[in-house]
């Protein structure tokens, strides 16, 4: 057994929670709880890869007197918080859209460019040039950048290949990527992220349903490719509410969650389809109804806010208040794409709070045990509890709001990044 102590640290971020519930809903969003000291430091203790004991100094030492520790790691002067889960990203493609940044920045807006056969579509056209190699270098240098500003855990989209045999190469690069570096990946089936050029959507939708997902049912009862989620980009233009949701049934029935792109660009009726159909997350929701944010509440789907985007297109931001006070489950992510350049979980909170109006403790609660809970693995992941995963970010700073307060200097905060107890 490795055992690794972490010791002096100045505050340690936990929950406070008095129910068993795997995520933090409406004003338990603020059950963030700080264990903090006054004098002396405070320790986290680690076997193999879980957290095994939380608090001072000199409790542990007392508990754990004449047992070998085989690493110990100063944090002095530093706080303890949970590994960020980042809850929606897009990070295996090849060449860039800065040509189009200027273009938006200049007023185009997202549809325009994308039906003018740039967006996705110019993507999906790079994606297909590069190489195998190319494109797994560029997929593992984006997931170790986010490693390094804390993001431990990510839900990981295909979605530039739309058609199967690129969409099944993307599977397997993303399969692949996990044993080049220590993240969590969960991977989500995208091909209806955009139609094809030489497909209707209806058409592409009849070839995911009746091809594509019977191919990855093989492939996932064979246990070639760890596929966890099923999405859509369900949009005005793109798949429409049907479409999306036959779409997202069949992929249920292979036993996928359903996790998908809705009510973003224009008022779809997404989140009262995905509501309806079991939905365990749905991402954007900048145009979700009155309706749509209780029958969320209602199914407790969660809404995964990706401030991101909306700043970069600078659309309206999701009524994030209004979903937290109906009770709607509120998780973050970075959407980290070739739209939205951007994959630190640090910003992502900083433009929650202070576009979305969250609180700290409501942005770190959606950033970490909340987006755990949407990918269906906060049982293990999300939160520094014993028991759980030991994946940990230690930052030097006098409290723990820094990390989202110090806006975009998270490179400068973080010390050390965990995985399963390891320093990465
Ligand atoms: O979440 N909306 C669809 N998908 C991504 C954008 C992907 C892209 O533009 O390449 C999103 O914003
Ligand atoms: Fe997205």
């Amino acid at each position: 057994m490795l055992r690794t102590l972490i010791y002096g640290a100045r505050q340690i971020v936990t929950v406070t929670r008095n129910n068993n519930e795997k995520f933090l809903c409406g004003k338990d969003m603020h059950a963030i709880g700080v264990i903090k000291s006054d004098a002396g430091g405070l320790s986290l203790m680690i076997e193999n890869e879980n957290i095994v004991a939380i608090g001072t100094d000199d409790a542990i030492a007392r508990d754990f007197e004449g047992m070998e520790i085989d690493n110990k790691i100063d944090a002095s002067g530093c706080c303890i918080l949970p590994g960020f889960v980042d809850a929606h990203t897009h990070p295996i493609w090849a060449g860039d859209r800065v040509h189009e940044y200027a273009k938006k920045l200049a007023g185009a807006t997202y549809m325009e460019i994308m039906r003018e056969g740039g967006g996705i579509g110019f993507t999906v056209e790079q994606t297909k040039l590069a190489t195998d190699e190319e494109l797994l270098i560029g997929l593992v240098a984006r997931l170790k950048r986010m490693l390094h500003a804390g993001t431990t855990y990510v839900e990981c989209k295909t979605g530039y290949g739309l058609e199967w045999p690129d969409e099944l190469r993307l599977l397997k690069l993303l399969e692949q990527a996990r044993s080049y570096i220590p993240i969590g990946i969960s991977i989500t089936y995208c091909a209806a992220h955009a139609v094809p050029k030489n497909k209707t959507a209806e058409e592409m939708t009849e070839d995911i349903i009746n091809k594509q997902i019977k191919a990855l049912r093989q492939l996932i009862d064979n246990k070639e490719i760890d596929v966890n989620d099923i999405d859509v980009f369900c949009e005005k233009g793109v798949y429409d509410i049907e479409q999306s949701r036959r779409i997202l049934l069949a992929g249920q029935q292979i036993g996928l969650s359903i996790n998908f792109h809705g009510d973003e660009l224009n008022y779809t009726g997404s989140a009262e389809m995905g509501a309806e159909i079991g939905a365990r997350a749905i991402s954007h929701l900048e145009c979700i109804s009155e309706e749509g944010i209780r029958a969320m509440a209602n199914a407790k789907t969660f809404a995964v806010i990706l401030p991101h985007t909306g700043y970069i297109l600078r659309i309206e931001m999701p009524p994030v208040r209004k979903m937290i006070d109906a009770g709607v489950p509120v998780a973050l992510g970075t959407d980290a794409n070739p739209n939205a350049f951007s994959s630190a979980m640090s910003i992502s909170m900083n433009l929650a709070c202070v576009l979305c109006h969250m609180s700290l403790e409501e942005a770190l609660a959606a950033a970490t045990i909340n987006s755990a809970a949407a990918l269906g693995i906060s049982d293990k992941y999300g939160s520094i509890e014993v028991g759980k995963k030991a994946d940990l970010i230690i930052c030097r700073c006098p409290s723990w709001e820094h990390i989202i307060y110090q806006f975009g200097d998270h490179t400068h905060i973080i010390r050390y990044v965990l995985k399963h107890g390891e320093v990465v």
